[in-house]
């Protein structure tokens, strides 16, 4: 579906489709556990968030040079913009290559290729979002912010994700502290897996802007109330949620009671390479499934634009706002 729309939930390492991930592999010399990409594809069946993080933290072992990444992110946003997206503010996982020994300034440097020229190639406007693994230690993500340091120029914000329950907000204070401090934006993963009580600590703790995902707050009605009256986007990922079973089905999913109760909530693909869609198919997919009409889908896409870290561009945010309330649905 084309209508204009930002995508703000994108993990960069999760667009990596199986042919580029075979092709990267033959070119750094590296032994994937697949035969090939068939029978990578049919690994892709998700028990949680778990057993979807083991083989994605796996298949990261291809990236290893400026140009891998740069490729992957070339790539990802070519199909973004086939799919009506006209802004990505785009996360990364730093820890999940330094701790493999790719270098830090390897891993921005190469994205950052591929962002300097995402305008003039596909009219897709960026952001960066480095996220830091709750599952790793808090002095493993303050030693990450301190070595992204010569390259927060690249760095929009940052972000909290990976294994959730058993890592609460609270254990990532210093580190958003520490960021706030730098002038960063701050969002985080919450009520994914973890309970309603995340999302409130993300807000109350972290000083988040938004929340990644946050479908768990639909538990929570005074939670709700507070996200209803205070706005704070939810950048929601309905094909995820199918896949790694946070919901059973798509037809079930809350989204359109959440938009029904006021809940400013977004649409976003999360890792598209492993859940079946980009964001246009995402969208595709809750008007078909879910029954959401134009208004609703314009809601959305209008959403998108205005959780977006746009501040320092409003003219080109008030230009998107335009499109949007242009667009014909067919
Ligand atoms: N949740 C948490 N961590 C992640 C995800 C997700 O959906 N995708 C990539 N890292
Ligand atoms: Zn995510």
């Amino acid at each position: 579906m084309h209508v204009p729309k930002a995508e703000l939930h994108l993990h960069i390492e999760g667009t990596l489709e199986p042919d580029l991930a075979f092709a990267l592999a033959a070119r750094n010399g590296v032994e994937l556990p697949y035969a090939d990409t068939e029978e990578l594809r049919r690994a892709y069946l998700f028990e949680d968030l778990q057993s979807f993080l083991d083989l994605y933290y796996g298949l990261m072992a291809v990236l290893h040079t400026e140009a891998d990444f740069e490729e992957l992110a070339d790539a990802y946003l070519a199909r973004a913009a086939q799919q009506g997206v006209r802004h990505a503010e785009i996360f990364f996982d730093p820890q999940a290559h330094t701790a493999r020994g790719v270098g830090i300034g390897t891993v921005i440097e190469g994205l950052g290729r591929a962002l300097d020229r995402s305008v003039e190639r596909h009219g897709v406007s960026t952001r960066l979002i480095m996220c830091f693994l709750r599952d790793e230690s808090a002095e493993s993500a303050l030693a990450t912010l301190d070595a992204a340091k010569p390259y927060l120029h690249r760095i929009t914000g940052i972000g909290l994700d990976s294994a959730e329950v058993g890592h609460p907000p609270v254990k990532f204070r210093e580190v958003y502290e520490a960021a706030a401090a730098l002038g960063l934006r701050r969002v985080a993963h919450a009520g994914e897996e973890g309970p309603p009580e995340y999302i409130t600590e993300a807000l109350d703790v972290l000083g988040v802007e938004r929340i990644d995902h946050g479908l768990r707050c639909v538990e929570d009605p005074v939670l709700v109330e507070r996200l209803v009256r205070d706005r704070v986007p939810l950048t929601l990922c309905p094909l995820s949620n199918v896949r790694l079973r946070a919901v059973d089905v798509l037809e079930s999913h809350p989204l359109p009671a959440m938009l029904s109760a006021g809940l400013m909530c977004t649409v976003n693909s999360d890792d598209p390479a492993y859940f079946g869609g980009y964001v246009g198919d995402t969208f595709h997919a809750v008007h078909e499934a879910l029954g959401l009409g134009p208004e609703q889908l314009r809601e959305l896409a209008r959403n998108s634009f205005l959780a977006s870290f746009l501040e320092d561009d409003e003219g080109l945010r008030e230009r998107y706002l335009a499109e949007v309330a242009a667009y014909e649905f067919d």
